[in-house]
């Protein structure tokens, strides 16, 4: 006969709720936050463990090379990742309990955690590179590894090496079929040269300069001036062209999940910025500006990398060369009749 589940049985709360090892306790000394600090610190890897298991989830759908922008898989995609978008939401407010813990308190046990810290968590390291952060965008490149075992730094570098979500973007992004092509064969007339045109109208005397911007970014051109560093880029002209046809024509029913998925990756980068900025205030308060147990600059460290790892940035940047709704160019009746729902 089948044994009935239990559960205390099925949620393994043996191992959970037996796996709360203060230092102070083994030292017989009173530091009463100490469980706070550490069960806070065990709910974030349990978060981070299931953000992975979303991260992985949509990398796998979005590796298929036929994703279909109207299938119901791109509907999981958006759904995920807005779920790792209200988790992330969580972890930014899971700092309020911590601050109820004040600096004299974590004081009282502080010293005996040394050299171990956040610093050290290679499950958040691991879901930065997942997302897309790459290593040359790295904060405290020569270091960001340095106090972790051989087998975490092994699991970061390899997802360093893989198809992150932002690659595996760019190629979904380029093989959309419905936004107009750069083919300069379609001359004047092509949809793009209309678009830059308006964009240009659009421009203050003090924006001009966008318009370079716009060139390099959307066509490559770069005029023999360089304004980014297009080593350091993810996204391909190409996927940058289908994105911002996304952004500006959403409206219409097959790019409404489309952009609804670019909107929920900029959600993350959001909720991901808002935790650096909570932490990074949260360790301000408590420790001043002392260095972290994990050894780095402390505040400073964590101000670096706040400002430096956006992920989807350049996601975020298309939104420099988006144009008053009004001012659209129409698009051709053909191409909109595909947009649309179809009718039998
Ligand atoms: C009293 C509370 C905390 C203090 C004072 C603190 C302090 C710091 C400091 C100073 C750093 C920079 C590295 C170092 O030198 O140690 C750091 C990094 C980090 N901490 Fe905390 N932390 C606290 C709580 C937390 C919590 C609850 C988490 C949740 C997992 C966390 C996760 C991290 C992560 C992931 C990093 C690496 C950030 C990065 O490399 O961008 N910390 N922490």
């Amino acid at each position: 006969m089948a044994v009935e589940m239990y559960y205390h049985d099925y949620l393994q709360l043996d191992k959970i709720l037996n796996a709360q090892f203060p230092e102070s306790d083994k030292k017989n000394l009173s530091a009463h936050d100490e469980m706070l600090f550490i069960i806070i610190h065990q709910a974030y890897e349990l978060w981070f463990k299931q953000l992975h298991h979303e991260v992985d989830s949509v990398a796998v759908i979005m590796k298929e090379p036929a994703l279909n922008d109207n299938s119901p898989e791109l509907q999981t995609v958006v759904h995920r990742l807005n779920r790792i978008a209200v988790i992330l939401r969580v972890l930014v407010q899971q700092v309020d309990i911590l601050e109820t813990m004040t600096p004299m308190d974590f004081l009282d046990f502080r010293d005996m955690l040394r050299p171990a810290s956040g610093f050290q968590s290679w499950q958040f390291k691991q879901l930065e590179a997942k997302l897309g952060l790459k290593f040359q965008h790295r904060q405290g490149q020569e270091y960001y590894i340095s106090k972790l075992r051989e087998e975490h730094i092994d699991i970061i570098k390899k997802a360093e090496s893989g198809k992150s979500l932002l690659k595996l973007l760019n190629a979904w992004l380029e093989r959309m079929p419905l936004a107009p092509s750069s083919d300069s064969k379609e001359g004047k007339e092509s949809f793009w040269n209309d678009y830059r045109n308006r964009y240009q109208d659009s421009l203050d005397e003090v924006e001009k300069n966008n318009l370079s911007l716009f060139d390099e970014i959307f066509f490559e051109k770069t005029n023999g001036q360089q304004t980014q560093d297009n080593e350091q880029r993810s996204l391909s002209a190409k996927a940058c062209r289908a994105a911002l046809f996304i952004m500006l024509y959403r409206g219409y029913p097959l790019l409404q999940l489309p952009f609804q998925l670019l909107n929920a990756l900029l959600e993350i980068d959001e909720q991901l910025s808002s935790w650096r900025y909570r932490h990074m205030n949260m360790v301000h308060r408590m420790i001043g500006t002392r260095i972290g147990t994990g050894g780095s600059s402390g505040k400073d460290y964590l101000k670096g990398a706040a400002d430096k790892h956006y992920i989807f940035k350049e996601i975020a940047q298309l939104n420099s060369f988006l144009i008053e709704r009004r001012k659209l160019p129409a698009l051709l009746p053909e191409l909109e009749k595909r947009l649309g729902f179809v009718a039998s």
